[in-house]
């Protein structure tokens, strides 16, 4: 079952019952208007979500301090993270700016920049780990595993917009 779903920049997605992004409908958005919103998505992302991610991982390990589990999957979060700002800083100081000028980077340039595919594995391992845990079942480790999940899907309409708009 597909669902189609406009955010308030105009750009239209259609997600299946599992929320991946198929394909975008319209964009109605000036390119200087598109990194603008993907700058302000790198902004929640970084100031945001993920603080939000640490927080709850923190709070969850300080209910359950016996835990073995946890702490190895928070250092898989930040690991995460930190390749996360990397790419981020990337896009920032390259990939965008070549993008509002027109002259798109070398091509290897732009691959190393716009490759999602080495973070895409991270969050989904994260969420499995979580899941398969004794903890799946705590209230607030089912609010980690939501919040997880909403942001793994924010990441992928945001890299499905960078790889089809910059890209192309
Ligand atoms: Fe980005
Ligand atoms: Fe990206």
């Amino acid at each position: 079952m597909k669902e189609l779903y406009l955010d308030k920049n105009g750009f239209g997605f259609e997600h299946d019952i599992y929320n991946d992004v198929r394909e975008i409908v319209y964009a109605t958005s000036k390119p200087e208007d598109v990194i603008a919103y993907l700058k302000a998505s790198h902004w929640r992302f970084e100031h945001e979500l993920i603080p939000r991610i640490e927080q709850n991982f923190l709070g969850l390990i300080k209910l359950t301090p016996n835990s073995k589990s946890l702490p190895i999957i928070l250092n898989l979060f930040m690991k995460f993270q930190v390749s996360l700002k990397v790419h981020m800083d990337v896009e920032e100081r390259i990939t965008f700016p070549a993008f509002l000028n027109n002259s798109i980077p070398a091509k290897s340039a732009n691959e190393n920049s716009h490759s999602h595919e080495d973070q895409e594995p991270f969050l989904s391992e994260i969420i499995a780990l979580l899941k398969k845990s004794k903890y799946a079942s705590n209230p607030f480790c089912q609010l980690l595993i939501q919040r997880i999940e909403n942001f793994d899907l924010e990441l992928k309409k945001h890299a499905w917009i960078e790889e089809k708009i910059i890209n192309s």
